[in-house]
């Protein structure tokens, strides 16, 4: 790929009061290296080398908001309590330093086990209905008291982010955690004004914290919004089947106050209804663009050979050319889109990828998520 022909990823972007210089985003990966959940120097050294590395957007790793239960494993980072805020603030001035842009992925992962390790939380884990997937009970229900925390917890760290100065947030609701957990029917079992038959009716929990969020930090500060279709507990799960139900998913979650939906796939390219525009149709953030005028992000094996499960497998990945990403992005498709492991890899990614240096992009393997680089 030459230099001129990822021009398209070159063009700022203007996210409510957020000025990006490019559609590069950094996609939120889980490290688990804040030991007693607190971000050090090391921390601050990884994102800031992405900010020097030309990325438009830096998606933090989840971290977690204060709940007794909210995280999996005891090396993701807090966000909340003093020390682990202090943390943050290091690592946005650095970011900043270096001219780059960083929201947090606030997070709460619900009832699901980390495969990466055997603690659990003193308190039990909690779920919409104390389960983490068909047949598999895991932790408590959640009462009205939790959830109305719960949706506090978000506010508060929503607030926090803001304060600290990062210029944006984004709210994990994805691949089958807390927030997901709500979407999904097969984990909301719930018959009071959380649950219900339809997708629409799930979306409740989301919109509820959208929209304390949004009260809380005002009509400007973008707040982005992760979904996916699928989930850890089932790749084949879907929310929704038609774009109808599509509609009926994100319409209120926009309403409710995010700026941007952040589609989660695991192969950008893959259509999300082929059925209805063809095998090189739009995919998920095509859709959501198209059928609630947010902005967009897409993501899902970007400039590599395999997808990111296969990561977890232990199996390597070899750089691919971006031009089915071009194709897409001229096309006004969507939006933004977020990179993982090639910017795991190679901080150096975006910069590469403006230069033209093909011959350098390293390809991804395993390995590199034993360090902090
Ligand atoms: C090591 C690792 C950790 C991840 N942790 C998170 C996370 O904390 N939150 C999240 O929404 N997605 C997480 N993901 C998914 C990525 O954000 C991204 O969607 C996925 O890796 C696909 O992008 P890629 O193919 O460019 O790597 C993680 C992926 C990896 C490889």
């Amino acid at each position: 790929m030459n230099a001129s022909s990822s021009d398209v990823l070159f063009r700022p972007i203007r996210v409510g009061t957020l000025d990006l210089p490019n559609r590069i985003v950094m996609a939120p990966m889980t490290r688990a290296f804040a030991p007693n959940g607190i971000p050090g120097e090391p921390n601050t050294v990884y994102y800031r080398r992405r900010a020097e590395g030309g990325v438009g957007l830096i998606l933090s790793e989840g971290t977690v908001v204060n709940r007794p239960a909210s995280r999996n494993d005891p090396g993701i980072p807090l966000f909340y309590g003093e020390a682990a805020l202090a943390g943050w603030k290091g690592v946005i001035d650095a970011v900043h330093q270096a001219g780059g842009r960083m929201a947090p992925q606030l997070w709460h992962t619900g009832s699901v086990k980390s495969p990466l390790t055997e603690w659990v939380p003193d308190s039990p884990v909690e779920s919409p209905s104390g389960n983490n997937g068909p047949g598999a009970a895991r932790g408590i229900a959640m009462s009205d008291e939790n959830i109305a925390d719960t949706v506090s917890a978000f506010a508060s760290a929503a607030v926090d982010a803001k304060r600290l100065g990062f210029d944006a947030v984004e709210l994990h609701g994805a691949h089958g955690y807390l927030i997901d957990q709500f979407f999904w029917a097969q984990t909301n079992l719930r018959t009071d004004r959380f649950g219900g038959a339809t997708i629409g009716e799930r979306s409740r929990f989301a919109a509820e914290i959208i929209a304390k969020v949004r009260a809380a930090v005002g009509d400007c500060f973008p707040i982005i919004l992760r979904v996916s279709q699928w989930k850890q507990q089932d790749y084949t799960a879907r929310l929704a089947e038609t774009p109808e139900l599509m509609t009926s998913w994100l319409q209120p979650l926009v309403e409710a106050g995010a700026n941007v939906l952040h589609c989660s796939q695991r192969r950008f390219w893959e259509p999300e209804f082929p059925e209805i525009d063809g095998e090189n149709g739009l995919n998920f953030a095509g859709w959501a663009k198209k059928l609630t005028g947010a902005t967009t992000i897409s993501v899902g094996s970007v400039g590599l050979s395999g997808d990111f499960m296969s990561a977890f497998g232990g199996e390597s990945s070899t750089s691919v050319g971006l031009e089915r990403l071009v194709e897409r992005m001229e096309r006004d498709e969507f939006d933004l889109i977020a990179v993982g492991r090639a910017l795991l890899s190679d901080p150096q990614w975006a910069s590469k990828v403006r230069a033209g240096d093909v011959a350098d992009f390293h390809g991804f393997t395993p390995a590199a998520l034993a360090e902090l680089v």
